[in-house]
C-alpha cells in the first residue's frame, strides 16, 4: 500500500521534472526543476520567460547549466524534504564548479527565507514566488560573491504582462494561471504564508494569453487558482464594483470568454472551493460543449466537526448539496476530490464520515494525504497533532482502498460509450498505441493508426482498470 500512496501524492505534488524549452549554443544556460502543485509549474514558464529576456536559455543537462533554479513546494513535510535531498546533491556539484549559481523558488523559499542561504549554506538565491522579475538582479548579485535574496510579497503582482516560454516542446494543453495567492487561511494549509494575499489577474491579458495558445496548435488550457470561484476583476469580495468607469468580470464570466475563443479549445479550470462555487459557473459549462465536464472539488473532511477545525467554511450537507448541485445543472461531470486523513483531533467516528461522503458521492478521483503539521498554520497553534502516525496510515490507506474502488466503477460505466478524446501521443507503455483525454479527464489510450497528437477523434470504450480506459477510434471529429 506504500506504493500506492506514493503515487498517489506524487500525482498532485507532480514527480519533479525538469524542464526545458530549447537547446543551443552560446546562451547561457538555466536548469530549472519544479515540484509542487501546477502553479508552480506556470511559474516556472514565466520564470523561464523572464530569464529569456536576460539571454538565457533552458537546458535539460544541470551538467551544462550556469544557473540552476528550484522552484519549491512546501505543503507537506516529505514535499521539502524531498527538496532538501536534492539540494544536497547539488552542493557537491557546486564543489567542483564554484561558478554554478544555485537558488531556490518557490513556496520554500518564501517559508524558510534565509535559513537555506544562512543556516544550511545550501544555496546562494532564494527568490520567492512575487520576487521573479528581480532575478536577473539577484543572479548578478551572486555573480559579486554575495547571496541574493527577494522574498517580498506583493499585493497586485500577477505577471501578467509576461507571455510564458511554454516548457513542453510541441505541447497541446498549457496552464494559464488567471490568480495567485490566497485569502482563505484553512488551518492545515501553507499557502496563504507562501503566497501571499489573493489577486486576479487582468481578464483580457488572459484571453490574449489562450488566443496565443490556441494560435500555436494548443488545443487545451487550464485556468489557475487556488480558489478560482473567488476570481473577481474590479469588484470587491462582496462583489461590489470597485471602479465604475471600469468592466468587471466574475469566474463565470471569465470562464465564458475563455470558451468563446475556439469551440476547439478545450478549457479546464482548478481548484474549486465549495464554499464559493455558484451555481452560475455550472450553467455556463453546461452551455458551452468545449469547457470540460470535470470539477476538482477538494472535500477535505466528510465530517462537519472536522471541517470546522480546519476552517473550511462549509459543512458536510453544504458540500453535499453543492455535489447535488452539480449533478443537476452538468449531469455527466466528472468529480475528484482532495482528503486529508488524521488531522488533529480526527475520531474513528469522524473517519466513518468521510469514508460515508465518499459513498454518497462516488468520486471519479481522489488525491488522499495523511495530515502533515505545517509551522505557523493555524492548526499548528491551536491544536495538537495528536492521531497517531499509525493510525493515519490505516485510515488513509482505507480510504484509499474505497477511492480505487469508486474509481473503477466510475470506469467501468463507461464501457460501450464513446468518447471524444484529444490526443496528447504516444502512450507511455507502448508505441502502437496513443493516449488521451475524455472530456471527463479519463486517460484513454487505443491503436495509434495514423492518427495525429492534437487531433480529435471519437473513441469507443471496450475495456478499462481503475486508472485507464482502452479503446478504439471509430470517426475522427
Ligand atoms: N487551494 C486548494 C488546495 C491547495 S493544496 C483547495 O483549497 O482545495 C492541495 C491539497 O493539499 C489540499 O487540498 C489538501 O488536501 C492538501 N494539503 C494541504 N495542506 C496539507 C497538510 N498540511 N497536510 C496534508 N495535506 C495537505
Ligand atoms: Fe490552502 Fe485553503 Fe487556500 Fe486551498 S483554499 S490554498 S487549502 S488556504
Ligand atoms: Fe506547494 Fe506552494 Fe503549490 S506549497 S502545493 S507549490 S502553492
Amino acid at each position: 500500500m506504500e506504493f500506492e500512496n506514493k503515487v498517489i501524492d506524487e500525482a498532485i505534488q507532480g514527480t519533479a521534472i525538469e524542464l526545458t524549452n530549447q537547446g543551443g549554443d552560446g546562451k547561457k544556460k538555466l536548469y530549472l526543476e519544479s515540484y509542487g502543485c501546477q502553479m508552480n509549474f506556470s511559474d516556472s514558464e514565466v520564470v523561464a520567460s523572464i530569464l529569456a529576456q536576460d539571454g538565457y536559455e533552458t537546458t535539460r543537462n544541470m551538467d551544462e547549466a550556469d544557473v540552476i533554479l528550484l522552484n519549491t513546494c512546501s505543503i507537506r513535510e516529505n514535499a521539502e524534504q524531498r527538496v532538501r535531498n536534492r539540494l544536497t546533491e547539488f552542493k557537491i556539484k557546486k564543489e567542483n564548479n564554484p561558478e554554478l549559481v544555485v537558488g531556490i523558488l518557490g513556496c520554500m523559499a518564501e517559508r524558510l527565507k534565509k535559513n537555506l542561504l544562512e543556516e544550511e549554506k545550501l544555496v546562494d538565491l532564494v527568490a520567492g514566488p512575487d520576487a521573479y522579475r528581480d532575478l536577473p538582479n539577484l543572479i548578478e548579485e551572486v555573480g559579486t560573491g554575495q547571496k541574493a535574496v527577494n522574498v517580498l510579497l506583493s499585493r497586485d503582482e500577477t505577471y501578467a504582462d509576461i507571455s510564458p516560454v511554454r516548457l513542453d516542446q510541441g505541447g497541446i494543453a498549457a496552464f494559464v494561471t488567471i490568480m495567485r495567492g490566497c485569502d482563505n487561511m484553512c488551518s492545515f494549509c501553507v499557502v496563504p504564508f507562501t503566497r501571499g494575499r489573493e489577486r486576479s489577474r487582468d481578464p483580457h491579458t488572459i484571453v490574449q494569453e489562450c488566443q496565443d495558445l490556441f494560435a500555436r496548435g494548443y488545443r487545451e488550457v487550464t485556468l489557475l487558482g487556488q480558489n478560482v470561484d473567488s476570481y473577481r476583476w474590479n469588484l470587491s469580495s462582496k462583489g461590489e464594483v470597485k471602479n465604475p468607469e471600469e468592466e468587471t468580470t466574475n469566474f463565470a464570466q471569465l470562464m465564458e470568454m475563455v470558451a468563446l475563443v475556439s469551440p476547439e479549445l478545450r478549457v479546464r479550470f482548478s481548484t474549486s472551493h465549495p464554499k464559493d462555487m455558484t451555481d452560475d459557473v455550472l450553467e455556463v459549462m453546461a452551455k458551452y460543449e468545449n469547457i470540460c465536464p470535470y470539477i476538482h472539488l477538494p472535500v477535505q473532511s466528510g465530517n462537519t466537526d472536522v471541517l470546522y477545525r480546519m476552517n473550511r467554511g462549509y459543512s458536510r450537507e453544504w458540500y453535499l448539496e453543492r455535489i447535488d448541485a452539480i449533478k443537476r445543472i452538468v449531469p455527466d461531470c466528472a468529480i475528484s476530490t482532495d482528503v486529508i486523513t488524521g488531522f488533529c483531533g480526527e475520531t474513528e467516528a469522524e473517519h466513518e464520515d468521510t469514508l460515508s461522503l465518499m459513498d454518497i458521492v462516488e468520486y471519479d478521483f481522489a488525491y488522499m494525504f495523511k495530515y502533515s503539521e505545517r509551522p505557523k498554520t493555524l492548526a499548528e497553534r491551536r491544536f495538537d497533532d495528536d492521531v497517531p502516525e499509525e493510525v493515519k496510515g490505516r485510515r488513509l490507506n482505507e480510504i484509499i482502498d474505497k477511492q480505487l474502488a469508486h474509481s473503477l466503477k466510475s470506469n467501468k460505466k463507461q464501457i460501450g460509450t464513446i468518447q471524444k478524446v484529444l490526443i496528447e501521443g504516444p502512450s507511455k507503455r507502448s508505441e502502437e498505441h496513443l493516449c488521451g483525454r475524455t472530456g471527463r479527464n479519463s486517460m484513454v489510450v487505443f491503436p495509434k493508426g495514423t492518427y495525429q497528437k492534437a487531433q480529435y477523434v471519437m473513441v469507443r470504450i471496450d475495456d478499462c482498470t481503475s486508472a485507464t480506459l482502452m479503446g478504439e477510434v471509430v470517426s475522427v471529429c
